[in-house]
């Protein structure tokens, strides 16, 4: 999914186009494509295929904002690796934006409305309207992993949790990992009781949405009681998509709009010049890509934790935000901390500028692990065991 808008992070690219600040300098478009050209390279070797005979296509949900930039960052960079077959862009929908008591439409320029991406709910109405659910049969694809672009950690295509969620024969799956503290801006995955009519439902509770002492609640152990953070990482099996998605886009039960009141840049039509308000001025609208969980039955619905420090950190906020979290500092230093990792556990040892061997991961020296060597870890032992790494080295 990389169909937002970043308004948070401050930067007019796509989120995916976005270096972090890594030794390498690449982009998280860039590690995420290499980490499945890995992947496809894994699986090539264990199961003794020729190279380039394992294909794991990757779609990119993008938005009339970013999806000519998008493309056209792929194209330049020759799809790091990926054929340009395999990658698919196909975009989400807009919504038009609303006065603040829902009965004007608000004009961007004398012959246009102002208009923005219909949410990342969009997502279904997205795979419908783009046939992507039809090309992913046509390739006898029968699991997907979706996952946001924002996230540096992400394990793309994890054979892990398609695995879970195959074996246990899901229709959906999620990912969750703790949430940090109570103020936390995630979502949260709890399960639906309040019906008598209905069996319990998997939902998700969003952030803005959930009252400050329920967030606070704590259990007999002092944790807090809804600690299951959504990080909007989902495995979906293609043939209950196939049947569900007709009927989740048909109707707003499934998918209802979320209103969100801000500021909005609008004509004035006396001026006839482009304004930005200093107080919010209208409604823009979203659909949230969780909120047809509650049709999955609990049976057929997988919820897998992961630890946060290998597999999620977000990139929501801009360097100069003020924000100690979710920023391009966060990422970067989350994503060398897990590669510095994967090198100590395989034996490397860690040089920092005071001369000391093996410090202190945590404080100290810090390298880069590319995806193209090593997807998760594995496979380091035979390029690190005993060597010694320098702050900066790119493995
Ligand atoms: C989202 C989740 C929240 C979760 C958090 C974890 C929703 C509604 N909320 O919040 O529960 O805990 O991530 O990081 O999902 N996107 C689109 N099109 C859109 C809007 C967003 O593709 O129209 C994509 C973004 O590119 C991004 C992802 O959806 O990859 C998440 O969107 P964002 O707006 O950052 O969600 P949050 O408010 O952080």
């Amino acid at each position: 999914m990389a169909g937002g808008q970043g308004t948070r992070l401050g930067s007019s690219d796509p989120k995916g186009c976005y270096d972090v600040g890594l030794f390498s300098h690449k982009s998280l478009f860039q590690i995420q494509v290499e980490r499945i050209v890995k992947l496809q390279r894994l699986t090539e070797v264990k199961f003794g295929l020729n190279e380039g005979s394992v294909i794991i296509p990757l779609y990119v949900m993008t938005s009339g904002p970013t999806r000519l930039p998008t493309e056209s960052y792929f194209q330049k960079n020759e799809y790091f690796g990926l054929k340009a077959e395999n990658v698919i862009f196909f975009n989400q929908g807009v919504l038009p934006a609303v006065s603040m008591d829902g009965k004007r439409l608000l004009l961007e320029s004398k012959n246009s409305i102002v208009e923005s991406p219909d949410g990342n709910g969009g997502f279904y109405k997205a795979l419908n309207d783009n046939h992507v659910i039809e090309d992913l049969q046509k390739r006898k694809i029968e699991h997907i992993h979706m996952y946001c672009v924002d996230n540096i950690l992400v394990k793309v295509g994890d054979p892990e949790f398609i695995g879970y969620s195959a074996m246990r024969h899901c229709n959906v799956s999620t990912k969750v990992v703790r949430k940090r503290n109570a103020n936390e801006s995630v979502g949260l995955i709890v399960m639906d009781q309040s019906s008598s009519l209905k069996s319990p439902s998997p939902c998700v509770v969003e952030y803005s949405e959930i009252s400050k002492e329920l967030s606070e609640k704590c259990d007999s152990d002092g944790l807090l009681y809804f600690r299951a953070a959504n990080i909007v990482n989902h495995y979906y099996n293609v043939e209950y998509l196939s049947l569900m998605v007709p009927q989740w886009i048909s109707s707003r039960r499934y998918l209802p709009y979320h209103i969100a009141k801000k500021k909005i840049g609008v004509l004035n039509v006396e001026s006839g010049k482009f304004e930005k308000p200093e107080q919010p001025n209208g409604i823009k609208m979203e659909q949230f890509i969780f909120d047809v969980f509650p049709s999955v039955s609990m049976d057929k619905f997988g919820c897998l934790e992961v630890d946060r420090s290998d597999e999620f950190s977000p990139l929501k906020n801009g360097s100069g935000s003020g924000s100690k979290n979710d920023c391009p500092e966060t990422c970067r230093l989350d994503f060398l901390k897990r590669c510095t990792r994967w090198v100590k556990q395989n034996g490397g040892l860690l040089k920092n500028d005071d001369a000391d061997v093996d410090v202190d991961v945590e404080v100290d020296a810090l390298v880069e692990v590319s995806p193209l060597t090593s997807y998760s870890g594995e496979g380091l032992k035979h390029l690190v065991d005993g060597k010694v790494f320098k702050n900066g080295d790119v493995l």
